[in-house]
């Protein structure tokens, strides 16, 4: 009967431990879904880069990121569900190529965060900025 009460004590206090390991661990961070931007970038640089699209292009960032389902508010931003996102990031590629080919001078410069020219040089606040 005793060795019994020590077991069940035994457990529960391995359920707490488990327990507060798990709350006190950060959530598992996922390896991120970059194709264009550096992997290394941190995310204060990838925050700050999105909030220049938002600008430029006059959206929110559900513009580009599709919700996580059942959870109001949440976006899912390694996704690439959205089709929109694959479009931004051929701009994004047009965007690092005009800044590497001109404006980089003595390529001292990681061409991802020049800025020279920016989605707002065309966009200027539209999605689809128009042609004239
Ligand atoms: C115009 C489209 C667009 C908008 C608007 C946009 N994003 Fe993104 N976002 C992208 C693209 C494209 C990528 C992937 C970049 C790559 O492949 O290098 C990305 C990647 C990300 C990632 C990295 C996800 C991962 O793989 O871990 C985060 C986080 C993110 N965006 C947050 C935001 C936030 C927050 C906003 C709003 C402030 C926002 N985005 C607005 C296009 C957009
Ligand atoms: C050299 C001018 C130019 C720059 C710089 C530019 N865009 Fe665009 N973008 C356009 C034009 C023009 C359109 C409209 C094309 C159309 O209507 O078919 C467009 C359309 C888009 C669209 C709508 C989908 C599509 O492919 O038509 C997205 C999303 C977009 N741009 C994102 C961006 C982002 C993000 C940046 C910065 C990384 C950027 N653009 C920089 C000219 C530009």
């Amino acid at each position: 009967m005793l060795h019994k009460k020590k077991i069940v004590t035994f457990s529960a206090l391995l359920i707490f431990v488990l327990l507060g390991v798990a709350a006190v661990k950060p959530v598992f961070k996922k390896d991120r879904n970059l194709k264009v931007l550096p992997k290394d970038i941190s995310d204060a640089k990838l925050d700050s880069i999105m909030q220049t699209y938002n600008k430029a292009l006059g959206v929110k960032c559900n513009f580009c990121h599709i919700p996580v389902k059942y959870i109001a508010d949440s976006l899912d931003y390694a996704s690439d569900a959205e089709p929109m996102k694959e479009n931004a990031r051929k701009m994004m590629k047009m965007v690092i190529y005009i800044n590497n080919t001109n404006f980089n001078f003595e390529n001292n410069q990681q061409p991802e965060y020049l800025h020279t020219v920016t989605c707002k040089t065309c966009h200027r606040g539209e999605a689809f900025p128009p042609e004239d």
